[in-house]
């Protein structure tokens, strides 16, 4: 019966090709330097799924965000643990993509073909370091108020255009509720959109030019 759903859906969605194309490559034979890739995959994926839940609860204003982080840990059934997987999932996805980073640099998988695949990753880890930042405000506590206050000064002392930075980052000369909003918006909407388009260009060209091996003496 699933043998004949499964051969119903793939004569007219090609299940077969996509899993064959995806999952089964011939890869050259690796280390485990190569797996750090796939593990910040998932820890991007776990941030989104526990981002999602944690949003159920999350209000994000100055009257409500902290108290409703303080409900999320203490009144929500798991959600302390939801809420640690997330606050700590962040700097765990920040380390294995920049130990990721130090393993293609090392073994120069950064070279012809893959410079696009090199871009692309900068442009996740300046995506994850802009989660991170942006995360960091939510909880609106002591902590997270004055490492934002520092943060967006130190945005705002670029030469020339630092302060209009600055005022776009808060949403005014100081931090408020339009500061809030605006970094909600951005961990919520923004970074992720961007993200999810720039994670699937780097998996897409990962899949395309294959695996590189693991450099020799000649090479
Ligand atoms: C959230 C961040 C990232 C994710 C989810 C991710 C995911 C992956 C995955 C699954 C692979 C397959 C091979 C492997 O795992 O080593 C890969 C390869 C690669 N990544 Fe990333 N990556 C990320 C960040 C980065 C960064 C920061 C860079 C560099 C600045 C980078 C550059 C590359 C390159 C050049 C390859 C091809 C390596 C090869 O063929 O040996 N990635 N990435």
């Amino acid at each position: 019966m699933a043998q004949n759903v499964y051969d119903w859906l793939d004569e007219r969605l090609g299940l077969q090709a996509i899993y064959d194309a995806i999952l089964d490559r011939e890869v050259p034979k690796v280390n485990w330097w190569f797996t750090l890739g796939s593990a910040s995959l998932f820890l991007g994926l776990m941030q989104g799924i526990t981002g999602i839940l944690l949003s159920v609860y999350y209000v994000p204003t100055p009257d409500h965000a902290y108290d409703s982080i303080t409900y999320i840990m203490t009144g929500v059934k798991f959600g302390w643990l939801i809420l640690g997987i997330h606050h700590w999932g962040a700097s765990l996805l920040i380390l294995t993509a920049f130990i990721h980073m130090l393993r293609v640099f090392f073994y120069g998988a950064y070279k012809y073909p893959r410079e696009v695949t090199w871009i692309t990753g900068v442009m996740l880890l300046i995506g994850a370091l802009g989660m991170g930042f942006t995360g960091y405000l939510l909880p609106w506590n002591q902590r997270s108020y004055w490492a934002t206050t520092v943060g967006t000064e130190i945005a705002g002392s670029v030469p020339g255009i630092g302060n209009i930075i600055l005022r776009i980052l808060r949403g005014g000369t100081d931090l408020s509720a339009l500061t809030l909003s605006r970094f909600f918006s951005l961990h919520i909407w923004i970074f992720p959109a961007i993200l999810l388009a720039v994670v699937l260009t780097h998996l897409y060209l990962v899949i395309r030019l294959g695996i590189s091996n693991i450099p020799d003496e000649d090479s």
